[in-house]
């Protein structure tokens, strides 16, 4: 039998409890990458925010780009409309024409206005990108938490230097990094083998992990007679898509010993069982419903073992 799954987590150090399992929203407005307007509208992503935190998944991550901010836009109306609660993270883009550390109180103050909210519990820098150092973005972030605009403070693909050098410099303000957003899944085990999750685990900082089902091929729906669109067919070819079907295959069989459970589930729980925050990615409320099913029951030992081994860990 597996563990029970407590109904929250902290999120690193802060007192901001979020469920184990959160809802991503990068496909909420966005057209670039993903087809916002084409097989999904607003009417579906409504859907999946209520059926989200009607199960519990009250964690929701967004971004001041995602959808040119209409990500954001959704979610200032859809808590507003609903009435619901829920923990908000968003995140700030450190543009290369961004030069001035005060850019980040002045995006932030948009990103407020969208969502609706005067305070947002989670900010994140979303890319660790030059030229401005991650110790003046870090003194950017201290001071719009002792102005009270953001409640903890996280960063997202930083390395496990970067995420150090992060931490100590709100270090010296008594401020926790309370988390680092990092692409992880069944089919991208990096922060495992670069030491970044031993690392945040060492000093208390929850590892968000995001495309925790292979931006849906880890769902078992995409296959070589089925491959995806777009973006993700470039990323997902042929030969790829004929070893995830294995998986597929591997990840049906671990569901069945848990009632039926389906191979997002099982990818998801795997995340969870890692010790991580996944945050899929719902368009409509059937899949919001599935994911969120990732609640209530635990992995064997055993079964995160096989996964291990048929990912290739
Ligand atoms: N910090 C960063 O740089 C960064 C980067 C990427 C993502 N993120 C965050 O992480 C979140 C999740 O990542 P992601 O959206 O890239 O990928 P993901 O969660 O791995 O996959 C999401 C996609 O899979 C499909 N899907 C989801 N649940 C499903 C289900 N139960 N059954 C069938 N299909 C399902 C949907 O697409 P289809 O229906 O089209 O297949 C959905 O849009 C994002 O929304 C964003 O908040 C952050």
């Amino acid at each position: 039998m597996g563990l029970q799954m407590s109904s929250f987590v902290f999120l690193g150090k802060s007192d901001l409890k979020i469920s184990p399992v959160g809802l991503g929203t990068w496909a909420w407005g966005d057209t670039m990458v993903w087809s916002y307007g084409n097989g999904y509208n607003e009417d579906d992503i409504k859907e999946a925010f209520d059926v989200s935190v009607n199960n519990g998944v009250a964690f929701i991550d967004t971004a001041e780009i995602y959808g040119k901010g209409k990500s954001e836009e959704f979610i200032g109306r859809f808590l507003k409309e609903s009435g619901h609660d829920a923990v908000i993270a968003t995140k700030f883009m450190p543009y290369p024409w961004r030069v001035s550390k005060n850019t980040l109180r002045d995006a932030l103050t948009r990103s407020l206005k969208r969502l609706q909210l005067d305070v947002v519990d989670l900010y994140q820098i979303h890319w660790p990108f030059p030229p401005l150092p991650v110790r003046v973005w870090m003194d950017a972030m201290a001071d719009v938490v002792e102005n009270g605009l953001v409640k903890a403070v996280g960063v997202s693909n930083y390395s496990t230097d970067q995420m150090l050098r992060a931490h100590d410099q709100l270090a010296k303000r008594n401020i926790p990094l309370v988390s680092n957003q990092v692409e992880y899944s069944l089919l991208v085990r990096k922060p495992e083998t670069s030491g970044l999750l031993d690392a945040c685990n060492e000093l208390g900082i929850t590892l968000i992990a995001y495309s925790p089902l292979a931006m849906g091929m880890l769902t078992g729906k995409y296959t070589s007679a089925n491959p995806p669109a777009g973006v993700r067919a470039r990323r997902y070819g042929k030969k790829k898509l004929m070893k995830i079907e294995k998986l597929a295959g591997v990840m049906r069989e671990v569901g069945e010993n848990h009632g039926g459970k389906s191979p997002a589930q099982v990818a998801l729980n795997w995340t969870i069982s890692k010790g991580t925050v996944p945050i899929p990615g719902a368009k409509n409320a059937e899949q919001a419903e599935q994911n969120a099913g990732t609640l209530g029951w635990r992995l064997t030992e055993e079964e995160v073992e096989l996964l291990d081994r048929k990912s290739g860990g």
